[in-house]
Order: C-alpha cells, then sequence, then structure tokens
C-alpha cells in the first residue's frame, strides 16, 4: 500500500504542497486587489484633473515636482508615466492569472507584449524623471527605485528571451520576478503604510530621509524577490519542513501586504480621487 492511500482523502488537500500553493493564492489574491486599488486611485486621481485641464491640480496627491510650471517636456514625461502605470497594474495581474493563460493565449500574448514595453517605458522614464528632471527627496532612496528600475529592464530581457524560445518553465519564472520588479513602487507604498502602522512610524520624518525611508525602496523589491526565489524553491523541494516554512512566511507576507494596503487605501489613495 502507498503512503498515501493510508490518508484519509479529505486530509489530502493539507498536503505541505497545497498548503504551499494555498499561501501563494493567498498572497496573490491580496496583491491583486491591491494592485486594481492602485489603479483605481491612479486613474480616478489624475484623469478628472487632466481632462479638465486643471494640471496644477495634480499636486494635490502630495508629490515631489508633479506639475511644474513652464515645463511641457517634465509634464508630459510626469503625465504618461503615472497614466501608464494604471495600465501596467491591471495587466499585470490579468497575465498571471493561470485561467487567462490557458483559456485566452491570444490575449496572453498580446497582453504580456503590452504589459513588458510599458514597464520598460516606465522604467526608463522614472529614471528620467528623478535624473534628469531631478524628481528625488534624496538620493539614496532614489538609487533604491532606480536599481528596482533596472532590474525592470534586466528581468523584462529574460521573460522575452525565454518565451521566444519556448522555454515556458523558465519564462514563468523571470515573468514572475517581472511582476516582482515591476510592482516595486506599489511595494514602496504598501510597504511604507504597513510599517507606519505597526511601529507607529519609527524611522520616518516627514522630509522622507529617516532610516526607514531611505531602507524602504530596496526592500520593496529584495524582500519580496527573495520570497519568490524561496517559494519557487519550495515548490520543487521535496522537504515538507522547508515548504512549511516557505508557506509560514508567504502567509506573514500576506497579512503584512494586507495591512499596508489597508493604511495606503485609508491615508493615501482613496482621499485624494478627485471627484
Ligand atoms: C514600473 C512601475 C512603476 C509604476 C507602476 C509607477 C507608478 C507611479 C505613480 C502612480 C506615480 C504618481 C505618484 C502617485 O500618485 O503616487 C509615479 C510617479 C513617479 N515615479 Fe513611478 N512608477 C513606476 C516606476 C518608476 C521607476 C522605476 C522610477 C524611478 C527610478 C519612478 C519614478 C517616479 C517619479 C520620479 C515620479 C514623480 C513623483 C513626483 O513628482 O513627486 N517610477 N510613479
Amino acid at each position: 500500500m502507498s503512503d498515501t492511500a493510508a490518508v484519509p482523502p479529505r486530509l489530502h488537500r493539507f498536503t505541505p504542497q497545497a498548503l504551499l500553493g494555498a499561501s501563494g493564492v493567498l498572497w496573490f489574491s491580496i496583491a491583486a486587489a491591491g494592485q486594481w486599488l492602485f489603479a483605481y486611485y491612479i486613474i480616478g486621481a489624475y484623469v478628472p484633473r487632466t481632462a479638465t485641464g486643471e494640471f496644477e491640480r495634480w499636486n494635490e496627491t502630495g508629490l515631489i515636482d508633479g506639475y511644474a510650471q513652464g515645463d511641457l517636456i517634465g509634464n508630459l514625461g510626469f503625465i504618461s508615466h503615472v497614466l501608464l502605470a494604471a495600465f501596467v497594474s491591471v495587466s499585470g495581474v490579468m497575465q498571471l492569472l493561470p485561467i487567462v493563460r490557458r483559456r485566452f493565449p491570444t490575449f496572453h500574448r498580446w497582453n504580456g507584449r503590452a504589459y513588458m514595453s510599458v514597464a520598460v517605458f516606465l522604467a526608463v522614464g522614472g529614471i528620467l524623471l528623478v535624473w534628469v528632471r531631478g524628481t528625488r527627496m534624496n538620493d539614496l532612496a532614489a538609487l533604491g527605485t532606480t536599481i528596482d528600475g533596472l532590474l525592470i529592464l534586466v528581468t523584462a530581457g529574460f521573460t522575452l528571451r525565454h518565451a521566444i524560445a519556448r522555454r515556458i518553465d523558465q519564462h514563468r519564472r523571470w515573468a514572475m520576478r517581472l511582476f516582482v520588479v515591476v510592482n516595486g513602487v506599489w511595494f514602496v507604498r504598501v510597504g511604507y503604510m504597513a510599517w507606519a502602522i505597526a511601529s507607529g512610524g519609527a524611522g520616518m520624518s516627514r522630509s522622507l530621509n529617516g532610516p526607514a525611508d531611505i531602507l524602504m525602496p530596496y526592500a520593496a523589491f529584495l524582500v519580496p524577490l527573495v520570497l519568490l526565489e524561496f517559494y519557487m524553491r519550495a515548490r520543487d523541494s521535496r522537504s515538507s519542513g522547508f515548504k512549511l516554512a516557505v508557506t509560514g512566511a508567504i502567509a506573514l507576507g500576506a497579512g503584512i501586504t494586507a495591512l499596508g494596503l489597508f493604511g495606503a487605501w485609508m491615508m493615501m489613495w482613496s482621499p485624494n480621487i478627485a471627484y
């Protein structure tokens, strides 16, 4: 008799592999909802103010530069960056949904091309905003976001290369890494709010130059990337202990994401939706 035959059928659901998968689904569901809330905020905050020509009202969301009188190129760079950010926040989630991948392969291919092109545009545009327009509170924090932007370019390259070569497993792994780094700026906001709520604002300052403010742009892509690597290795591993440890870490990550999301929605996003 095999080992599994001795286990009552209902308990099969609670194997370490199933629990690990469930923790991934839990995190992804919270993140997907959060991505779409972020897109909803971007559209609600910037589309009405742009459509009515009240460009100076972009700055009501609490920006560093945003709209600047007389800086046509900078203003166009800013608003194209922001509006396309809404697109990646919606399309990235669609791209990773297994049901969309399986049932609508043509959509997956075209959405993937659009997602990657827009992500590259956002990364390059963001880096130019920081270092050419000079939109930064301090160099160290800006360097963190810049590294995230460079990682977007690297991971997009690998995702595309493996897709063209039909190495589907490698393509899927790089696509998940791309998803994580494209969401680096989203993780900054969510991480910032989770930390602010949990610690009461320790290491944070109004001018964004406290230790927590400077570390957050680095943690925002490093922690999710490390957790993703552990998740992928645990899925391939035969060790139940390793699977359960990673399940715990991902579940904790899901809780922190939910907390940060709640804070971001309440304090950063919903108050700035224009109408
Ligand atoms: C690829 C994913 C990215 C998304 C989804 C994204 C999203 C956004 C959003 C929504 C804003 C408007 C600010 C707000 O209302 O919260 C913004 C502004 C900005 N982003 Fe990005 N961004 C991305 C990548 C980057 C990168 C890689 C950099 C820099 C290296 C960057 C630099 C900036 C700058 C400088 C601003 C202007 C902020 C201001 O004027 O105060 N972004 N971004």
